[in-house]
């Protein structure tokens, strides 16, 4: 297939990419830096340059393509403070896919997230797109998961459309996310801190596993199929808390909910949350067998306490 891919040169796409093209499929991307472009020529895809509020490009990129993998998103933006507008724009692209995708029965696959999904329960596959009961308060999250619905009633009109919620932390050698920014947390304050008595939990998986499975649902997912990419169901923040202190040679500590917020800065939001998540149904139905190596197992190689990455 010929694939268009949005967000080619990030953490997941970068994944994605190598995988893609070893199956044999055309990668087709987009690139808003010189950086950027020049990594993706390096990896074999065909570069435009362009970013994701380039509405004609992404409409004529996706009408040339048999697939779309939309894996962009304004974390720039989103992170300093404009959530809403990182979520607008998501939104505008993903209609314009709409558009040019509609009565060719091609696959669009969307990337989501499975962190708030049916707190403090084993979240599945068929939990709606809900996200923190809070989302009211923060209206950027409550368009994304506006997008994700939109994205599933695109199987009504002749698009195999799939989302793939991705566990909060895809780990692995490189990782600039969620389990980056616990470590560097941890060295700045000079503990390894938790929320309460840290039994919350954490679903996880290789950025390598959701590769392969970006890959599966390109290929094959049925339209309107929402897939969970977690190969570990949940780990306690405490147990990822006390693998850091030891790396970092600091304690494993209990944070006060009341002092998160300045402790976890932007990530108090999310350490406490207890958010376990499965895959089973995904597994069976896209025959997704995750391979790599779990996440303690992986903070305990080594890789994420070097100093410089
Ligand atoms: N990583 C995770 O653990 C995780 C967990 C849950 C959900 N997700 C979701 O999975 C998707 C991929 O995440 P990721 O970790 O790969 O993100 P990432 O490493 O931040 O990569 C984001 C990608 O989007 C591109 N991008 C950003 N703004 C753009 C713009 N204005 N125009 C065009 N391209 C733009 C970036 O291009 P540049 O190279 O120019 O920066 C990069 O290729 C996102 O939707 C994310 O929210 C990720």
């Amino acid at each position: 297939m010929r694939v268009f891919i949005t967000g080619a040169s990030g953490w997941i796409g970068s994944a994605v990419v190598p995988e893609l093209k070893t199956a044999g499929h055309e990668v087709v991307g987009i690139a808003r830096s010189d950086s950027s472009a020049a990594a993706l020529v390096g990896a074999g895809v065909h570069v435009h340059r362009g970013t994701l509020d380039d509405l004609d490009l992404l409409h004529r990129l996706a009408s040339d393509s048999d697939g779309v993998i939309h894996l962009a998103f304004k974390h720039d933006l989103a992170f300093s403070g404009n959530f809403q507008g990182a979520a607008d724009a998501d939104r505008r692209a993903v209609e314009v896919f709409g558009d040019a995708l509609a009565n060719t029965n091609r696959p669009f696959v969307l990337a989501s997230g499975t962190l708030g999904l049916a707190l403090g329960q084993v979240a599945t596959e068929r939990d709606g797109h809900d996200a923190f009961a809070d989302a009211a308060s923060n209206a950027g999250p409550e368009t994304r998961r506006a997008t994700a619905e939109l994205v599933l009633s695109f199987a009504s009109r002749g698009i195999r459309s799939s989302i793939i919620r991705l566990a909060p932390t895809n780990h692995g050698n490189g990782d600039n996310g969620f389990m980056a920014a616990l470590v560097d947390i941890a060295r700045q304050k000079g503990v390894a801190g938790y929320v309460g008595d840290g039994t919350n939990r954490w679903p996880a998986v290789h950025r390598l596993d959701s590769a392969v499975l970006f890959r599966l649902a390109l290929e094959n997912a049925p339209a309107g199929a929402t897939l969970h990419s977690v190969a570990e169901e949940g780990i306690a923040l405490r147990d990822i808390a006390e693998m850091i202190g030891r790396h970092l040679n600091v304690a494993a500590t209990p944070i006060d909910s009341e002092d998160a917020n300045e402790h976890f800065s932007w990530l108090a939001r999310w350490v406490g949350v207890d958010s376990p998540c499965s895959s089973l149904v995904t597994q069976e139905l896209m025959a997704w067998k995750p391979e790599q190596v779990g996440l303690l197992e992986d903070l305990d190689q080594g890789h994420y306490f070097n100093e410089v990455k």
